[in-house]
């Protein structure tokens, strides 16, 4: 987990711990800190004062204090993976009254804390020299400007699956509803992407609606697909905006996990070098699981996609937080290690504003939901309203 952070402190809430991981993820890639894990422990006076006597032989709380990693007697655990770049201790008493006495909010006392123990980590230290002192300063101030002008890395935006109409579609055997007219009508309603699955047992997507999809979408068509060979030829001769590679089993209702990446790395490595030779950018389709993203940057995917299919049918709040968890910290180390994240499956009205709120997720791919409420209140309303979510997202 890039960022963990350690709330000791009565009156930190959820909301002013998000703040801190949102402030200190930032604050990592504005510095280009290659993949670390920081811990950002808040604490009260008391606790504090304890630490500045132990270590620095000096009495009284202070306001934040920085332990690098490999500073002291635990070198030999540099090698662990990822690296630790070290403890950023805060009082949240301070804090507070810091921010009483310059007129600010917490949030902003907090966020200068953040960046002042984060550069003393990197080897920024203000009480070497006065030169070096103005070194820290700058780039203090530096990161404080790019933080408030940059507070989300990425918007997210919502692209519609429309297998679904297919389906209906293909239950009778007919031409009608055209999951080509779909796209349209979702793209007139605020959708920046259409995406389609085109199985190789073709129950609901056919080669056809591909193929004017190719010349109809005006957005992106992310087209989704299995590793097979045929599939792969099809691609290249369509050139979607983006292929996500999915596991495929002709049993499933519908894709039941995300990939294993880590056990298919040659299979799944040479399909994205035949895309990379038709410039087809590729997303793999896995479980919020830190060994898949790495296989995943390692293999050459430019996305990954998180099944968000557990945290949706978590079947209680402790479970589900559980599985949020595992996706926030997936979404945190995938960016770090350079990949784009988009994520999808299961989502509906109630459970995507969470996830629309993890930046920086780009891209949310929903099915089912949207063309469920589509039948009671026209695919217009249903694209509308989801749209709504994802993209009026001020959580982070
Ligand atoms: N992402 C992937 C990779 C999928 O396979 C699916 C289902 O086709 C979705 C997203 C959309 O899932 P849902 O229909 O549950 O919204």
């Amino acid at each position: 987990m890039p960022v963990e952070l350690i709330n000791q402190h009565p009156q930190v809430d959820d909301s002013l711990l998000n703040h801190c991981r949102k402030t200190s993820l930032q604050i990592i890639r504005l510095c280009a800190i290659p993949l670390h894990h920081l811990n950002v422990v808040l604490t009260t006076d008391a606790a504090i004062a304890e630490l500045n006597s132990h270590y620095r032989r000096k009495e009284g709380a202070t306001n934040v204090l920085s332990f690098p990693f490999g500073d002291n007697e635990h070198t030999f655990l540099d090698s662990i993976s990822p690296p630790i770049l070290g403890d950023v201790v805060i009082s949240f008493d301070r804090v507070v009254e810091e921010a009483r006495h310059s007129g600010c909010t917490s949030e902003q006392r907090l966020d200068w804390l953040i960046v002042h123990g984060v550069l003393h980590l990197l080897g920024y230290d203000h009480e070497r020299s006065e030169k070096d002192a103005k070194i820290m300063f700058d780039k203090e101030d530096e990161l404080l400007s790019e933080l408030k002008t940059n507070r989300r890395i990425v918007m997210p935006h919502l692209a519609v699956n429309v297998d679904h109409v297919a389906t209906v579609r293909q239950a009778r055997g007919i031409d009608e509803p055209d999951p080509v007219a779909a796209a349209a009508i979702c793209e007139l309603a605020g959708a920046k992407g259409i995406v389609v699955h085109l199985r190789e047992d073709r129950r609901h997507i056919q080669d056809r609606d591909v193929r004017i999809l190719r010349e109809t979408v005006k957005t992106r068509l992310n087209l989704e697909m299995g590793a097979a060979k045929e599939i792969i030829n099809f691609a290249l001769e369509i050139k979607p905006d983006l292929v996500t590679l999915v596991p495929e089993k002709r049993q499933e209702l519908t894709t039941e996990g995300g990939l294993d990446v880590v056990s298919q790395k040659k299979k799944l490595a040479k399909s994205i070098a035949k895309m990379d030779k038709g410039s087809i950018p590729v997303s793999l389709f896995i479980d919020p699981d830190s060994s898949q993203i790495k296989a995943a940057k390692e293999i050459g995917a430019t996305f990954v996609e998180l099944h968000t299919g557990r945290y949706a049918d978590a079947e209680n709040e402790a479970l589900q937080f559980e599985e949020f968890e595992m996706i926030r910290t997936s979404v945190e180390e995938a960016h770090l290690l350079g990949l784009r994240v988009n994520a999808g499956h299961g989502l509906n009205y109630v459970n995507t504003a969470a996830i629309a709120a993890l930046d920086p997720i780009e891209e949310l791919s929903i099915g089912h939901a949207i063309i469920s409420r589509a039948v009671f209140s026209g695919l217009d309303l249903a694209v509308r309203d989801m749209c709504a979510i994802v993209e009026n997202t001020t959580y982070y």
